[in-house]
């Protein structure tokens, strides 16, 4: 029985979950950034996490969710800066559901991720500006305490396989 955590960060928010869930699970365990990630079919149990780009989840995890070939049971993380259960984050959850859509999802936790002060000056350059970036103020700080301690919780609550 082996435990997968793998995540997709550019600015180390999804990797903060990334390593709370690997430090969360018992026995055999293994974390990746995603370019190094191994074959997900060979593990019992994996956690993907991903940030959302341009209302999408990004493009590294895209190609990455599309290789669960059988019922793998898998674990969604996703960090933002748009507002928590908002259209957008319930969007790219769905297509990232869509993507492994061969796999058993156990659960899903999203929380929002502090963008960093150059990065929203180049969105705001955009015309329109996107939406997320009118939320990125309340993302400050994110992924918290509070967050990860509400990722353990939901951990908890769910009948993982380990
Ligand atoms: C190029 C770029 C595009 C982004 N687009 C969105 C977006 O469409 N919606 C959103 O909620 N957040 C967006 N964000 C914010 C990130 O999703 C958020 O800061 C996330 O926590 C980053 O995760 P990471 O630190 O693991 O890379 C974007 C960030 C970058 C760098």
């Amino acid at each position: 029985m082996k435990n997968l955590v793998v995540y997709s960060s550019k600015t180390g928010n999804t990797k903060k979950l990334a390593e709370a869930i690997y430090d969360y699970l018992p026995g055999e365990k293994e974390i990746y950034p995603i370019e190094q990630a191994p074959d997900p079919n060979d593990y019992t149990f994996v956690a993907v996490g991903f940030r959302i780009e341009n209302g999408k989840p990004d493009k590294a995890v895209e190609e990455y969710l599309k290789k669960f070939i059988d019922e793998k049971e898998l674990f969604l993380f996703v960090t933002h800066a748009s507002k928590p259960g908002s259209e957008e984050v319930k969007k790219a959850i769905n297509e990232a559901k869509e993507l492994a859509k061969r796999a058993k999802i156990v659960g899903v936790f999203e929380c929002q991720g502090e963008v960093p002060e150059e990065i929203l000056a180049e969105a705001r350059k955009q015309d329109p500006v996107p939406e997320w970036v009118k939320d990125a103020e309340a993302a400050k700080g994110h992924p918290n305490e509070e967050d990860i301690e509400r990722l353990i919780k939901l951990l908890n609550s769910l009948d993982l396989p380990l």
